[in-house]
């Protein structure tokens, strides 16, 4: 694959993907947003990759969506576009996804950030949803994650005003994981995901369906669910290794099988 808006690389078990558009402040037009789900779903598929980490180059992770590339749209030439379908492959990837963002998260930027399953934000980012400021809404997911999030009291008022809001009001919110410094981004993102990435794989993809599912499902047929996943892992190689492991009181050694 060559890509023309993202970058990536792959060191062990660990597939990192940068927004490369760092002179627009990596703001999203319509391709990037399909190289990033493409290689989102090309790492899912690829065996030695255990975490995704999503991040942007420059000084932002992501303005919003490109604000030229909308100007002239119009609801039919949208609907025919269909380009949230792209967004919605996001949902599919089953591997765990890391985003470390920094600088501006913006709109359509904020939106990718909420596809992530564990935030990373240096100190000094600034996360809001500026669409109603320019006459819209936001329209890949941002009403209905963040409502999910932090309830509908503070997502209305953050998307009603399109307020700035830092990474330590994030935090207090349970948008974002954890608040670094600047300098140390990459290096504490990489970390966790190191050690995410020691975990057995199975386990882990299964409790991310079944986290999801408790978002979405009552809590009666979320359990059904789960329990189904709880069974599927007995199926598993690294079940039998991980309890032979504390067992044999040794280091267990996850095939992700
Ligand atoms: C297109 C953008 C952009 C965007 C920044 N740029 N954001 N281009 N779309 N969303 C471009 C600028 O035009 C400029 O290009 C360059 O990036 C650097 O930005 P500056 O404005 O010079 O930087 P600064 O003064 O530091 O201000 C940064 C900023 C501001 C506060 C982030 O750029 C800004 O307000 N951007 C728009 C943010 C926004 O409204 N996003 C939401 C979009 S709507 P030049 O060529 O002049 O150097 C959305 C809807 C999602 O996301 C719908 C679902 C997909």
């Amino acid at each position: 694959y060559s890509f023309e808006f993202i970058e990536t690389t792959v060191k062990g078990n660990i597939a990192v993907i940068e927004l490369n558009r760092p002179r627009q402040l990596n703001s999203l037009n319509r391709k990037m947003v399909c190289e990033i789900v493409t290689a989102m779903e090309m790492f899912d598929r690829e065996e030695e990759v255990r975490i995704i980490v999503l991040t942007g180059k420059g000084r932002s992770f992501s303005a919003g969506a490109d604000i030229d590339e909308m100007t002239g749209d119009d609801p039919v030439s949208l609907e025919l576009l269909n380009q949230f379908a792209d967004w919605d492959r996001f949902t599919l990837i089953k591997k765990p996804i890391i985003g470390a963002v920094k600088g501006f998260v913006l709109g359509g930027g904020f939106e990718l950030a909420l596809c992530c399953d564990i935030l990373i934000a240096a100190s000094g980012t600034e996360f809001s949803f500026p669409e109603a400021g320019l006459g819209v809404m936001p329209g890949a997911g941002g009403t209905q994650r963040l409502t999910k999030l932090v309830g509908r009291t503070k997502a209305l008022e953050w998307l009603w005003t399109g307020e700035r809001i830092s990474a330590e009001t994030a935090l207090k919110h349970g948008v974002i994981n954890k608040v670094v410094a600047p300098e140390l981004l990459m290096e504490e993102t990489l970390k966790f995901a190191n050690r995410l990435a020691k975990q057995p794989p199975l386990s882990l993809r299964l409790i991310k369906d079944s986290v999801n599912k408790a978002v979405d499902y009552p809590l009666y047929e979320g359990m059904q669910y789960e329990r189904k996943n709880f069974y599927l892992l007995f199926a598993s190689q690294d079940q039998k290794e991980g309890m032979s492991a504390f067992v044999e009181k040794r280091r267990p050694d996850y095939q992700g099988k």
